[in-house]
């Protein structure tokens, strides 16, 4: 199943029923290796090892590598399907902790086994089915909501972190979603975009998506964004994701993300959450009970990469892992970080776009679909 305008280099989770392969984002950009993920386990790992990644693809690989792995099961009988499952699902949660997607995903997905009369092995395959589905027509209503929003805003540059487009999601996007259809809408000059160390989804992943279909960008380092946003006035809103939400509208996305929305409100810029309601935690008050994973030191003390040789060369590309920081150095590197509600200017979600007037408590809805 692909995500329909989605280009086919960018699809990076297929589903064929009852066969899930997912595109190893770690070889990104310079090898299009597709996996066949078969099981729970090999979902797990895919989601740890960062070969999946982004809130929503994270569950989306969690949920179908357990339709894959239940259909080609012989159960006793519906109860021991129910009871398989429900072990499952609990053992994928444990992968990563900070999206809240692969949670809520679960406990849907419990839902549907529990409440399931007939088969209820169909009756998983078919909801997974469905999310996959769901998240690309979510997507492509945030892309919508976001650039109507933008287009009231003077300047036609924005900036965005991390990855969030067709790689991070089943199709289209959140943030980058958002610069796709101010593109399609001629509403885009220019995106810049972070290069987002250690792992380097903006220079490895969004820098693919930007240039497999042509939209103009310029990668920037993580500590460039500042003076960007002092050079260049046309840089009117920085666009990002989010891997959890709470009721308040604090929101945790790749680290990063907080020093971009203080020096967005520093210069006077929006600064724009794109999100999915699958993202949006309604059970978490404020952002201080989010747990934020944090990764090994090795990921920050080193850089990864394919030599230039062999990427030139095009053919036997060669890996290389490089020490940067002397050994024995102590290293910190959350994975996220969490940006408080009152630095965000809009989070626009498929059901439309939540502001917070000044002096408010709470995120209203400002435009909803009857509006566009
Ligand atoms: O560590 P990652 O690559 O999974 O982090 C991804 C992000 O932080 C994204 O911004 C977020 O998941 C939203 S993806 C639509």
């Amino acid at each position: 199943m692909a995500a329909a305008g989605t280009l086919d280099c960018l699809q990076a989770i297929k589903w064929e029923r009852p066969r899930l392969t997912i595109l190893n984002q770690l070889l990104l950009p310079h090898r299009r290796e597709y996996v066949e993920i078969a099981t729970s386990e090999q979902a797990h790992h895919a989601i740890v090892s960062m070969q999946t990644r982004g809130a929503p693809a994270i569950a989306m690989v969690a949920a179908l590598a357990l339709a894959a792995e239940v259909s080609g099961l012989l159960f006793a009988s519906n109860d021991e399907a129910r009871e398989h499952i429900r072990g499952r699902l609990e053992y994928l949660k444990t992968s990563r902790p900070t999206a809240v997607n692969l949670f809520e995903a679960a406990g849907r997905l419990r839902a549907v086994v529990d409440e399931a009369d007939g088969d209820v092995v169909k009756a998983y395959v078919d909801a997974a089915e469905r999310m996959l589905e769901k998240d690309v027509a979510d997507n492509k209503a945030i892309g919508k909501w976001g650039s109507a929003f933008l287009s009231e805003i003077d300047g036609d540059k924005v900036l965005t972190h991390c990855n969030t487009g067709a790689l991070a999601t089943a199709g289209h996007g959140t943030a980058l979603g958002i610069v796709r259809n101010m593109w399609q809408d001629g509403q885009l000059g220019h995106v810049f975009f972070t290069e987002t160390r250690p792992y380097n989804q903006g220079a490895r992943l969004t820098a693919f998506e930007l240039v497999s279909e042509g939209i103009p960008a310029t990668l920037v380092c993580d500590s460039a964004v500042s003076a960007l946003m002092a050079k260049d006035r046309d840089v009117k809103a920085v666009v990002v994701g989010a891997d959890r939400v709470a009721a308040n509208g604090d929101t945790a996305n790749k680290v990063g993300t907080y020093q971009l929305a203080i020096a967005a409100r520093f210069h006077g810029r929006a600064f724009i959450v794109a999100a999915p309601s699958t993202s949006i935690d309604l059970g978490m008050r404020d952002g201080s009970g989010i747990v934020v994973e944090e990764r090994s030191p090795a990921e920050i003390t080193t850089a990864s990469g394919f030599t230039v040789a062999s990427v030139a060369g095009g053919s036997g590309l060669e890996s290389e892992t490089l020490q940067i920081a002397p050994s024995g150095v102590n290293a910190w590197n959350p994975s996220f970080d969490v940006t408080p509600a009152a630095l965000i200017t809009a989070i626009v979600t498929e059901r439309g776009v939540f502001v917070k007037q000044p002096g408010a408590d709470a995120f209203d809805l400002c435009a909803a679909p009857a509006d566009v």
